[in-house]
């Protein structure tokens, strides 16, 4: 139920907080360490690269995962948009191990990638949502997302929710592998959970630079670097899926190798900046826009904000700084789809769930 809000994609925000904290219990053994079954971990551990398969905003949660598994755990990670997987297979290691994200477990794309694994005898672990879903009953293993019905179409809660047990089963992995000695995830993934609400507790401020920038443009871009390029590319997705703006999300240091040529006067350039060590590099190339006529704004994580900056987030744990900076990308385009009067949960042409490869 909607309750007091008017938009389901409201509620599902505002619920990110929550649904993280509930996530640490799930997976928590009373020993108070964070756990998931051993006969993943074991799996995991007899493989020598993982694939990450899946579509749309579960892709981007895969692209951020990729670096959270290779960072803590050392094993090799590719991530796949799963309608290509079929034709453009990659070649496969000797011992894949299968990741399938997807907030439904139903999407075909997937599945029909699933199928064939299956065939091969690979073993495979599905992320979702939905217990029960076909993807989790066809696959090795299932970790759910304990995130609570997603009824938007536009997906909030079940990225966030992806990211933290990708970071959950990272560490973990890399525990058992002696990589790690002491974990951080369940402390880290709980202040991520109080940042995400200081930010939604202050959405008044990001409403109205949704109205500022974003009230009339036709196209806008999000640059960041690392990291914050992956959130670049579902900051994109959601504002151009709920709000109709064409939106490109960019690696910042490509953009002048071409797409630069599309700024003009007031075209809105928004730079996501958590990464100190190309945070510079970004501000320069957010400068190269501002200098050709665009309407710049930098979401900027404390520690490594600017005066100028005009969202700053909490400081969090920089391997899930996703978590946080998403936010606001989030709320810019459930404002902007709102003051442009779209049906915010239930964008044009888009099904929650797409059943057809
Ligand atoms: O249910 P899934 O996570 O497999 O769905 C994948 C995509 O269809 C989905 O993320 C889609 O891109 C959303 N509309 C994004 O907001």
């Amino acid at each position: 139920e909607k309750g007091t809000y008017p938009y389901y994609m409201l509620k599902e925000i505002d619920e990110q907080p929550a649904v993280l904290r509930k996530l640490l219990l799930k997976y928590q053994n009373e020993a108070n360490q964070l756990t998931i079954d051993q006969k993943i971990v074991d799996s995991i551990l007899e493989s020598d690269r993982v694939y990450i398969v899946a579509a749309g905003t579960s892709y981007h949660a895969g692209l951020v995962g990729k670096e959270l598994i290779e960072k803590m755990t050392h094993i090799p990670t590719e991530v796949h948009v799963s309608s290509e997987f079929g034709y453009n297979t990659p070649i496969l290691s000797e011992k894949p191990f299968f990741i399938f994200l997807s907030q439904s477990g139903e999407t075909a794309d997937s599945r029909q990638v699933l199928v064939k694994t299956n065939a091969l005898g690979y073993p495979s672990l599905t992320i979702t949502n939905v217990p029960g879903s076909t993807l989790s009953r066809e696959s090795t293993f299932t970790l759910l997302l304990h995130a609570g019905p997603e009824i938007a179409v536009a997906s909030t809660k079940a990225y966030t929710a992806q990211i933290a047990v990708l970071a959950i089963f990272s560490e973990v992995v890399g525990i058992q592998k002696g990589l790690i000695k002491h974990g951080v995830m369940l402390r880290d993934i709980g202040i991520a959970a109080n940042a995400i609400q200081s930010i939604v507790d202050d959405k008044e401020s990001i409403e109205e630079l949704a109205s500022e920038y974003l009230s009339t443009s036709r196209n806008a871009f999000y640059i960041g670097r690392g990291m914050d390029y992956h959130v670049a590319l579902e900051a994109a997705l959601k504002l151009k899926e709920v709000s109709y703006i064409q939106t490109e999300g960019f690696a910042a240091g490509e953009l002048k190798h071409g797409t630069i040529a599309l700024i003009e006067e007031q075209t809105p350039v928004i730079a996501l900046i958590t990464e100190k060590s190309v945070a510079g590099h970004t501000r320069g190339n957010l400068q190269e826009t501002k200098a050709r006529g665009a309407h710049t704004l930098a979401i900027s994580m404390e520690g490594l904000n600017r005066p100028e900056d005009q969202i700053v987030i909490p400081h969090v744990n920089p391997l899930l700084s996703s978590l946080a900076i998403v936010i606001p990308t989030q709320l810019l385009a459930y404002y902007c789809s709102l003051h442009r009067g779209n049906d915010v949960d239930k964008p044009r042409n888009l099904a929650k769930s797409v059943t057809v490869e």
